[in-house]
């Protein structure tokens, strides 16, 4: 049974408002970390404060472990939630910050002290418990905060970006906190986030949204590997997957070819893919396609060597790697990670290569689902790495 089950969930706010979560479903596992990423305003705050008995519902169903929430007040769904702003209340100690919501579930006083002083010394706080929270550091405070969620010992965990008032340092020193705890505790966590890492690394599994809609459901591998459509690819991954659109023709013999204007001397340029290395029938459609290729599947070579021909236009450094921005059709620009540094100077012409399977198809609508097909690899075009790099 899902400890959380979302059925057509819709919401609007008043009576003729915006659809704000349209026809949401989801399926959340006992134990399982499930992270809510998407754009700023696609809805993942509404959803939790849904799932938190917060906002009503306006159509569809929320399920509890098999039961029907929908109507159930907050206190009465098991659940322990953590905000971005710590919701502290400031006029208290730590202490009572943390015994606050078990004094009103009429525990007795010594298991309000044994459940206090396990999450003080799980989070580090024990020093703390007598402060206010104008005396801690932001990330004690957003400890308190975990810690006052924790002590509920609620079946189900809400955490909206808990991490992003934090800096880069305590950020990550706080999310393997959470990583630990939810190893130890295995309640159910739907968990908000911008961060990328937090997302890839936190999650069971990871939900896309795109204005109110879910748009992939999957693995943090599936999501990168196999993203179900441009949104997902172009949102997932710093920096986020490479599009080109173009014509798809195809021979009698079964290749197929993909035309687009791009740079150089040429402005038409055709990448080849032999039998077996792109989808098919796909010029009884109208014809258009887009590829995605992610920035470290793509090699640079001379500019005859290249699938498509790029003018470098900015380079990035990032320490460890470089970011090479180049435009490949006019106003498209592509981001190449490249290990160490690179001396390339913006408007030098450099050819692009990669595997023909890991070339990512998409349609070329709006909605932008993957095109899935079977690759049959021809073993004369793999390719090796180029035999010209540059440094
Ligand atoms: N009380 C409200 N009344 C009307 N509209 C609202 C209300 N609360 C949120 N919205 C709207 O609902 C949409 C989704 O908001 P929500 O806060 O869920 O987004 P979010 O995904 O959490 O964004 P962010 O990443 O910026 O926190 C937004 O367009 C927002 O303006
Ligand atoms: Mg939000």
């Amino acid at each position: 049974m899902s400890a959380v089950e979302i059925r057509e969930l819709v919401k609007s706010y008043g009576r003729n408002g915006p659809l704000i979560l349209k026809s949401l479903n989801l399926s959340i596992r006992p134990g399982e970390f499930t992270v809510l990423v998407g754009p700023s305003g696609c809805g993942k705050t509404t959803l939790l404060r849904l799932i938190a008995g917060l906002e009503e519902v306006t159509a569809g169903e929320i399920r509890m472990h098999g039961k029907v929430v929908n109507d159930l007040p907050p206190a009465g769904r098991d659940i322990g939630m953590v905000f971005q702003d710590y919701a502290l209340y400031p006029h208290m100690s730590v202490r009572q910050n943390l015994s606050f919501g078990l004094q009103q579930r009429d525990l007795p006083k010594a298991e309000i002290e044994a459940r206090i002083a396990e999450a003080a010394g799980l989070l580090g706080l024990t020093e703390f418990l007598e402060r206010k929270p104008a005396q801690l550091s932001g990330g004690q405070r957003q400890r308190v905060a975990i810690g006052r969620a924790l002590v509920k010992r609620p079946k189900i965990f809400l955490f909206d970006e808990p991490l992003s008032n934090l800096d880069a340092q305590l950020r990550s020193r706080t999310r393997v906190e959470i990583a630990d705890l939810h190893r130890r505790f295995k309640s159910t966590s739907i968990y908000v986030t911008h961060d990328q890492v937090e997302a890839m690394t936190l999650a069971d599994q990871i939900v896309l949204m795109e204005r109110g809609r879910i748009r992939q459901v999957g693995t943090p591998e599936q999501v990168y590997e196999r993203p179900a459509n441009r949104f997902v690819a172009g949102f997932i991954g710093t920096p986020g997957m490479n599009f080109l659109e173009g014509e798809v023709v195809e021979s009698k013999e079964g290749a197929t070819g993909f035309r687009f204007h791009g740079m150089g001397e040429r402005s038409a340029q055709t990448i080849r893919f032999a039998l077996g290395e792109a989808p098919r029938g796909m010029t009884q459609a109208d014809g258009r396609a887009v590829i995605g290729l992610r920035a470290e599947k793509i090699m640079m070579a001379e500019p005859s060597r290249g699938d498509i021909v790029a003018r470098v236009s900015l380079l990035e450094p990032h320490g460890h790697e470089t970011h090479v921005l180049a435009e490949v059709a006019p106003g498209l620009t592509w981001t190449l990670r490249v290990t160490g540094r690179v001396s390339l100077s913006a408007g030098d012409l450099i050819g692009l290569r990669f595997k023909r399977n890991d070339v990512h198809w998409f349609a070329a609508d709006e909605e932008g689902e993957r095109i899935d097909f079977d690759f049959l690899p021809t073993p004369k075009r793999e390719i090796s790495p180029p035999s010209v790099t540059y440094h």
